[in-house]
């Protein structure tokens, strides 16, 4: 019998509302020059009044189970990586069993390890098949537009609102899951934070008037710094921990953050433009929703073909990194 570890069906939902870097340019100073050449961000998706983090994950993970040929029924447990949750207790994952209508099985979020949470999570799922669970389903998921400040330049543009999924399980897989890597500097938390409503701020009425729920403190170059050195790094240590070379990779999928981040990964990396996955130009910054929504749409796109090795790397406030490696 098969009994290979690995991704079983593929999905991902990216709201309808589209925001053009010259949407940004009527309501905060900045245009579509500066946004383009600093970030390769074109336009980004916003969710409409009336959808939540909760909706948006719902509708990936419906077409992750479709593409795989389950039923919600069918799985063991539920993972959600997001910064961005239902609601602050209980996780989004509850929520979501609930929706779906999974029964009664194990659900957890992994939440405040940004961008990387997706990448870190499928991990978690390989070694839980290992030790019992069968079926995983496991989605990334953000809904930032709403958790951010509209009038903050620094940090608006970068932003955009999405979900991925996808079942990990033994047996007959899509795409083995060879290995992966993960690892954390937390002396530099710092870089990347959103303080208000934990216990060193807590949410008052001082920080709602100074909208400090919305302050996320970004030190860009340090950041762009941190994820360039994280992303490459990750990327070599994975390949040398699954014995294979970077000649043989044909596809990189990064975490869409910033094309320059990608382009200097992709640099020191050595590896040509047609094989690193981008679609940060029509999407922005999806937190834990960018590499499952990147990843399905590489499958949706024919960038992906039977006997591809695909690598995904990303990084995320922690600061944290981490990197898998799919066989196809
Ligand atoms: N429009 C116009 N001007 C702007 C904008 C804007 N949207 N945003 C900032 N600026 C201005 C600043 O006010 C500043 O002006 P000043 O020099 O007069 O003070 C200037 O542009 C900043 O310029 P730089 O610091 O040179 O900008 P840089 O080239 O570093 O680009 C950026 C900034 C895009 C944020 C870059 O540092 C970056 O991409 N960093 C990484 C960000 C990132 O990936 N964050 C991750 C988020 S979460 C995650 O993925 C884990």
């Amino acid at each position: 019998m098969d009994q290979r570890i690995g991704l079983m069906g593929f999905g991902s939902y990216a709201p309808m509302r589209v925001m053009t870097n010259n949407d940004w340019s009527k309501l905060v100073d900045t245009d579509d020059a500066w946004i383009t050449e600093r970030t390769g961000i074109k336009e980004r998706r916003f969710a409409a009044a009336d959808e939540t983090t909760l909706d948006l994950a719902a509708a990936a993970a419906e077409k992750a189970l479709a593409d795989a040929g389950m039923a919600a029924t069918d799985l063991d447990e539920i993972i959600v990586a997001t910064d961005t949750p239902e609601v602050y207790t209980p996780d989004t994952a509850a929520f979501l069993q609930d929706r779906l209508g999974a029964g009664e099985v194990t659900a957890f979020d992994l939440g405040g390890s940004g961008c990387a949470g997706f990448v870190l999570a499928l991990d978690i799922a390989r070694t839980r098949v290992m030790t019992g669970a069968k079926r995983i389903l496991v989605v990334g998921v953000e809904l930032i537009s709403r958790l951010m400040d509209w009038n903050d330049r620094n940090t608006c543009v970068l932003f955009g609102d999405a979900a991925g999924a996808v079942v990990v399980g033994s047996g007959v897989v899509k795409a083995e899951l060879l290995g992966a890597v993960s690892g954390t500097d937390g002396s530099r938390a710092g870089i990347l934070t959103l303080e208000t409503g934990g216990t060193r701020r807590p949410f008052t009425m001082e920080e709602a008037a100074r909208r400090g729920q919305h302050a996320i403190v970004m030190n860009g170059r340090e950041v762009f710094r941190e994820a360039v050195r994280r992303m490459t790094a990750a990327t070599e240590q994975l390949l040398g921990k699954i014995g294979r070379l970077k000649d043989e990779v044909a596809l990189v999928i990064p975490h869409q953050a910033n094309l320059r981040i990608i382009d200097a990964v992709r640099s020191r990396l050595g590896v040509a433009e047609e094989r690193v996955f981008v679609n940060v130009d029509r999407f922005g910054n999806t937190g834990s929703a960018s590499v499952p929504l990147a990843l399905a749409q590489a499958r949706e796109e024919g960038r992906i073909r039977a006997g591809d090795l695909v690598v995904l790397t990303a990084f995320g406030a922690g600061f944290h990194w981490s990197a898998a490696a799919l066989q196809f």
